[in-house]
This record gives structure tokens, sequence and C-alpha cells, in this order.
């Protein structure tokens, strides 16, 4: 069954940058996470779309979860968006309502600062540039020893916004290697996992055949989010359903393999820059290890999930 585990959910805001499988990963976190709160970041698109945009899925789930917006550009880096893959509005393909008001706050780094200083245990999850999540680490190191972990959708054996960087790592390099050197547990769902958790053209009539409003306009998201992929692969059957992965790594860890292994972010290279270094050598003496590398999905359960979770809310 998919249905949430008895066990405590986990505790955590949700980082994203909405985002078509951001969209996503906010329905399987309100399901299956005890969601304290939602923060985005610029990313997919600039940030008050990516604001909009989950004010407007948090709405669609009339769910009480405060929205608080963060970076609007990067440490570092010139701001470079995905508009390629999301369309102008970050989120194109469906008919989507105004958002119900304005965010909570405009202070994210603040939010997640306090959330967890509240209490231990907290988790975070990024599911675009890490630029918050790295604010929030500087601002108050005493974080790294107060939280559960870091789960984040970035990076891989591959890239896609260049030959070896993935978006997320790729449009805050600085931001990303601050996050990957902070000491903590970090949990890394890289693209060798996300391309081969993808929105076939069958998971997505079987998200429209769900009854309610909610389920016809993922349909549609995910419609326009694989038509993007495949027009441009020659390998994708529907666009790799990235972003929820970090949060099933949490909620149904029984549904992926993983191992562990030191992952460094390249910042300098000409051809690298924003790489997950990820040391695969099978050394006796091998670096330490600072990340649990999340490696495959059992696909067809992981879908069940997010169809579950969708039809919980959609009416
Ligand atoms: O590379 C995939 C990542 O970039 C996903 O998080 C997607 O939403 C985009 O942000
Ligand atoms: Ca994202």
């Amino acid at each position: 069954m998919s249905t949430p585990s008895p066990t405590p959910p986990p505790r955590l805001p949700l980082d994203c940058d909405p985002g078509h499988d951001d969209a996503i990963a906010i329905v399987v976190a309100a399901r299956h996470t005890d969601l304290l709160g939602i923060t985005t970041v610029a990313g997919n698109a600039p940030l008050e779309r990516t604001t909009r945009n989950a004010i407007i899925i948090r709405d669609l789930l009339g769910i009480d979860v405060p929205v608080h917006t963060g970076a609007a550009r990067p440490l570092v880096a010139e701001p470079k968006h995905a508009d390629y893959v999301h369309g102008e509005s970050g989120m194109d393909g469906a008919d989507l309502p105004e958002p119900s008001g304005p965010p909570a706050s405009t202070d994210a780094v603040g939010f997640i600062i306090d959330t967890c200083r509240a209490e231990e245990g907290v988790w975070l999850v990024p599911t675009g540039p890490l630029t918050n999540i790295a604010l929030a680490l500087r601002a108050a190191p005493d974080l790294a020893d107060r939280i559960a972990g870091i789960s984040l959708m970035g990076g891989g054996t591959f890239g896609n916004r260049t030959a070896t960087a993935e978006f997320n790592i790729w449009a805050d390099p600085e931001a990303a290697a601050a996050v990957f050197e902070y000491g903590g547990p970090l949990v890394m769902c890289g693209l060798q996992l996300t391309h081969t958790f993808q929105a076939t053209p069958e998971r997505i009539q079987r998200v429209r055949d769900i009854p309610g409003r909610l389920a016809g306009v993922l349909a549609d998201l995910f419609e326009f989010f694989s038509g993007t992929y495949v027009s441009r692969h020659d390998n994708l059957r529907g666009a790799p359903v990235h972003d929820p992965c970090a949060v099933l790594a949490l909620t149904h860890p029984q549904l992926f393999e993983t191992y562990e292994a030191h992952v460094a972010v390249e910042t300098r290279g000409r051809h690298t820059r924003g790489m997950t270094v990820i040391d695969q050598r099978r050394l006796l003496e091998r670096p330490t290890s600072n990340c649990t590398v999340v490696d495959r999905i059992d696909a067809d359960a992981g879908f069940a999930v997010i169809d579950e979770a969708i039809a919980h809310f959609s009416r």
C-alpha cells in the first residue's frame, strides 16, 4: 500500500523552484511528510514565478502550509533559468487558478533557520538550486548539528544543462559546494536515478483517470513537461520526474538502492563547473563518504505512491 506508513513522518520544509516536477514533490510531501513550510528559490523560473507556482499548487492541495520566498539569484553565478523545459511561467501547460494571496514572508532563510532551531531532527529537502540552504547554513552553522540531514535532488553521474552538470547544481555551484561540505547526513538523488523514473504516456494516463481537478491539472503539467523532454532526447518516453525522488527517498526508502561515496562539487572547471564529482573508485582506503547516493528506484512502485497522493487531494 502507498498510504503513509505508521512510523512518524519526516518533518521538513520543502525548498523548491516550481517547476513541473517540484509540483509533484509538493504533492508527495503534503501526503507523506509533516510539511512545515514551502520555501521558494529562483531556478526553473525567476523567483516571483516559482513563488506564484508554489502558492497555486499549495492552494490546489487545500493544505494550510506557509510559502516563504527566498533567494532571487545565486550566491555568485549570474541568474539562469530553464524556460526551455518548464516554459515562461515555470509551470506551462495547464489551466491554473490565480494564487490565493501573497507569500507568508520574503524571508525563506530565516524561516528555515527558525524551523530547524525550534526542534531537532528536521530534514531539509531542496529540489532546486541550493542558494537558500547555503545561506541558512552560513547564517546559522549550528543547523548542521541540529537537522536530521539534507535530501536533495541534484547532480548525478552525468549532466543535463551541460554534459557534466545537472541544472540545480549548475545554477549555483558555490551554494552546492557549501551544502556538500556541510558535514551532516546528505542524500543525493541525481540524474542517473531520475532518468529511470519517467512520466511515460501510460503513467500520465493513470493520473488523468483520477477524478477531480487536481489530477487533471497535474496530468496536463506532466504532458507539457514530457513533451519538452521527449522532443529533445532520443532515449526518453517521458520526462524524468526528478524532484519527488528527494522526498520519496525519506518517506519510502524501501523503493531505492543507494551507496555511500565522497561527492565534491566542481566550481572552477571550464567544462565541468557545476559537476558533482562522485568518487566511485573501489579503493580499500577510500575517501570518507559525505553522501548517500541514491542509485536505483522501483519506478512502478514510486508512481503508485504519486498516484495515491494525487487521488488523496484531488476532488
Ligand atoms: O535537473 C533537474 C532539476 O532542475 C529539477 O529540480 C527541475 O525541477 C529543475 O529544477
Ligand atoms: Ca526543481
